[in-house]
Order: structure tokens, then sequence, then C-alpha cells
């Protein structure tokens, strides 16, 4: 009997080592295969009397049913196991956060641009729009800078081959030449209200007309490409002519626009003498923040100045009843002040962890 039982031991140990239903099959023939134990045990029957056959049978059958129990429930043991382990990967857990579908957002330029133009606009300005691609006329000549000025130095910049007309082409290096193509749009219209009512005007326009106030923001490119400049950098014009504008209103309408764009009183400015061919007299003008990480030094924002007389004329306007101020700004640099980035490339590199920061 002993070593019937150390037989139904054996079978529960062997059937609990098996992890794997396959194994556990092999376990299986061990005991109960054609060749197992028990058969073995069978066979050893037949050289038994009558009675002893029948207790030693009694008693291996027994024993078969014990290991088929075994078996049974170590197969229920390893299903149970497998469909835990099934659960458990295929789990759901719904404490994780939600894909969202990417919203997107303005360029920390963009957001600047609109900013200027809805400071400007609440001042009278109207937005106008024009060409990247310029002629030599509106970028340089007309803005009296002729072929041979040396300022056009500083402007190097990209030619187009195969322009409209024989005029060579170029990507404008300013959006200055905004000033002649509007002005001259904004003079036809009110010399031509003037000659249908009658009254004949010169070659250059003395009559009354609203003021011109306009900035014109856009893409302009240079030669020029290092951790303050890119070869595409965005400007906005600003251009007032009227009879009765003077440097005075240029000071109080610039002011205003930093400490609106910036949301601070805490500002300074500096207008610092300075040259451009298309005004005269010229200056560049610096803010100083009175408080904050840059506070004290002096940062240059714009050029601006008197509008020169020859650009005047060359807007069809009498420099005798006219006089205007323009500026020109630099959005990337109020931008990078604005936010306090360093590097301009980090606008123009296009790298989703610098951009999404803005959203
Ligand atoms: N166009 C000048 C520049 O790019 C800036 C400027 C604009 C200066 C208008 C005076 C008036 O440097």
């Amino acid at each position: 009997m002993n070593e019937l039982n150390a037989l139904v031991d054996s079978a529960r140990a062997a059937f609990a080592q098996a992890a794997m239903p396959a194994e556990l099959e092999n376990a299986k023939a061990l005991f109960l295969g054609k060749s197992g134990r028990i058969t073995e045990l069978m066979k050893g029957l037949s050289a038994l009397t009558v009675d002893e056959k029948k207790s030693r049978g009694a008693a291996i059958n027994l024993t078969k049913q014990s290991i088929e129990a075994a078996l049974t429930a170590r197969r229920q043991e390893l299903a149970d196991a497998e469909l835990q382990t099934q659960l458990q990967s295929e789990a759901l857990d719904v404490t994780l956060p939600g894909r969202r579908r990417g919203q997107g957002g303005l360029h920390p330029v963009s957001l600047t641009l609109e900013r200027i133009e809805a400071i400007f606009a609440s001042m009278g300005f109207d937005v106008a729009d024009g060409p990247e691609i310029e002629t030599d006329w509106f970028n340089f000549t007309a803005l009296n800078t002729p072929q041979d000025h040396p300022a056009r130095s500083m402007h190097d910049t990209f030619y187009v081959e195969g322009g409209p007309d024989a005029a060579p082409h170029l990507l404008r290096t300013h959006t200055s030449p905004m000033q002649i193509r509007h002005a001259v749009q904004h003079v036809k219209r009110y010399r031509a209200a003037h000659e249908a009512a009658g009254q004949p005007s010169g070659e250059l326009f003395a009559g009354a007309m609203p003021e011109i106030r306009v900035i014109a923001p856009g893409r302009t490119y240079r030669v020029d490409s290092d951790a303050t400049h890119s070869p595409m950098f965005h400007q906005c014009e600003g251009l007032w002519v009227g009879e009765n504008v003077s440097f005075k209103d240029l000071k109080f309408v610039f002011t205003d626009f930093c400490r609106t764009f910036f949301e601070s009183d805490d500002l300074v400015l500096r207008f610092r003498p300075s040259f451009f061919p298309f005004t005269e007299p010229s200056a560049e003008i610096d803010i100083q923040f009175q408080t904050g990480p840059l506070a004290g030094r002096w940062l240059e924002v714009a050029g601006s100045g008197q509008v020169h007389p020859n650009v005047i004329r060359n807007m069809g306007l009498d420099p005798e009843r006219y006089i205007g101020f323009a500026f020109g700004m630099g959005p990337d640099r109020l931008t990078m002040l604005r936010y306090g980035v360093s590097d301009l490339r980090l606008f123009f590199d296009g790298d989703i962890r610098f951009l999404s920061q803005f959203e």
C-alpha cells in the first residue's frame, strides 16, 4: 500500500512541476500512459492468485483514480492561470488620460504680427500687404538709394532672374518699398477725385487728401545668418504722411505702441540719431525696460525718421505741402524680447517642442 501512496505522491509532485499544459501531458503519460506506471502495475497482476488479484486490482484502481483526480485539478489550475495572464495583458487602464487630437497654434512671430496689427489698427492705421519679390526701383531707387549708393551694400540680397519685364527683381531687403507702393495708390485715388471735380493737379499732388496712416508687415530677405540674423526675417513698416505730422507724433505713437505691446509702462524710449537714405533726419529707436530680466539695457527695436523730400516726390506728393514719418521695426526681435528667446533661429527651425510652448 505504501508503494501505491508513494506513487500518487510522486504523480502529484510531477504534475505540480509542470508549468505548461504540454508539460502536464508528458507527465500524465509517465503515470497513466500505455507504458506508464499504472499499466506496469496492472501487468504485475497476472502473477497473482484470484483473491490477491481482487484486492490488489482494487487498490491499483484507487491509485489510478487519485492520479487522474490530481491531473484534472492541475489542468484546471493551469487553465485558470492562463486566463488570469490573458486578462491582465488585455486589461484596460481606465485611469490613463485620453488621446486628444493636437490643437495646433499660431507661430510666435504670427502672434506678434497680429498684436502689432491690432495695436496700430486701434490708432487708426491701415494694414497693407505687398510683394516679397520686388523691383530695384521700389526696394532702392525710389527710396533715395540710387544704384551706386553705399547704403546698398548693407542690403545684399537674393536676385531673381527672368522677372516679368527687363527690370531686375530681388527679394525685398526691407518693407520700406511698401511706403512708396501704398502712398502711390493713395495719392492716385485722391488725385483722380480732384481732377474729376475739375481741379487740375500738377505732376506732384498738392491738393487736400486724408492722411496716409499705414503699417505693412511681412517677410524680408538679406544675405545674413547667425543667432540674431536669419536670411529670411520679418519687418513691419509704418508710414504716416499728412500736412501737420511731426516727430512728436511719431514719438508719441511709437512709445504708446511699445508700452501696449510689452504691457508695461515701465519702459523708456530713446531716439538715437542715425542714417537712412530715405529719411532725414533719421533715428534708431531703442527701448529700455526699467524692471524685469532685461532692465537697464538699451535694446534697438526700429529705424525711423522724417520721410526724405525725394521719397515724398516719388510718392507723387508735393513736399512743400506734405510731410511724413516712417519707421521699420523687427517683429522677430520683438518676439524674442517679449518671450525671452535668445536665438532667432529657433523661430524658423520648425521644432514642435519649441513652437508648442506658444499655443
Ligand atoms: N528700412 C530700414 C531698415 O531696414 C528701417 C527704416 C524704415 C528706417 C523706415 C527708417 C524708416 O533698416
